[in-house]
């Protein structure tokens, strides 16, 4: 065996000091990405350790700045305020409406009108808070003259609801009134036809019902929407009194 001269083991020493140095260097840099650790790929990765994920919370509110100021539709010019969403982030129940009224459009947030005021009872009867479901809508601009939302917006908005959606993931979406029935289930079929059963969106179960603003204009459908809201109720082990 030939033995490692002297001037051979500084040369050595040299070199591995050299790609230590480069590896603080790569792991420091990493650090400012953000990389909290490295995984052993021998260590068996625990489930706990395979879901880790950003907090919802850093997720909303990187959406959230993704849309900023947003000008993707021609309802900006009009428009006093984006109404983004509202909740419980951890909330097992989100329900989507249309598009912010007038009463919205001004305070920024989703159903605070006459209908958001018949929607709070209606999450009420079921047990919640309203502070303890999520909601948004498809449209987050107002349409002037609360006219209906038009398919260029849909299709420019839409987006937005489906990464809220993917960050949320509830167990049971209420989708109000035409619109957001027909946008989340990429159908035409009537809210008549739709509302009673539920459907499906990327597993989610979906349950369409009446929108709060035409119970107001139909309140004898009340009692449609309590059997719509008594089968959400089952799906989530609430209490039907
Ligand atoms: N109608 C909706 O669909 N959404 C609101 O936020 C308010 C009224």
């Amino acid at each position: 065996m030939t033995e490692i001269g002297f001037i051979d083991k500084v040369n050595w020493m040299n070199k591995i000091y050299s790609i230590l140095h480069d590896l603080e260097n790569y792991l420091n840099f990493q650090k400012t990405l953000g990389v909290r650790g490295v995984i052993n790929p021998r260590e068996k990765i625990s489930d706990q350790q395979k879901q880790a994920e950003a907090p919802k919370e850093t997720l909303m509110e990187l959406l959230r700045k993704e849309m900023g100021n947003c000008t993707r539709c021609k309802l900006h010019p009009t428009r006093k305020n984006l109404v983004f969403g509202t909740g419980d982030l951890y909330s097992e129940l989100v329900f989507v409406g249309e598009a912010p009224g007038a009463d919205e459009d001004i305070q920024g947030e989703p159903f605070v009108g006459k209908a958001g005021m018949l929607l709070t009872k209606i999450i009420q009867s079921m047990g919640y808070d309203r502070k303890e479901v999520y909601i948004a809508n498809i449209i987050k601009c107002r349409p002037p003259n609360n006219r209906n939302p038009e398919t260029d917006e849909i299709q420019q908005c839409e987006p937005f609801l489906i990464k809220q959606l993917s960050i949320l993931k509830p167990k049971v979406i209420c989708a109000l009134g035409t619109f957001a029935a027909q946008t989340l289930l990429k159908t035409q079929e009537r809210i008549s036809l739709l509302r009673g059963k539920f459907h499906s969106y990327q597993g989610i179960k979906v349950m369409p019902t009446y929108h709060p603003a035409y119970l107001l204009r139909n309140p004898s459908e009340k009692r449609s929407v309590w059997e719509d809201v008594k089968l959400v109720m089952k799906e989530l082990g609430k209490k039907i009194n």
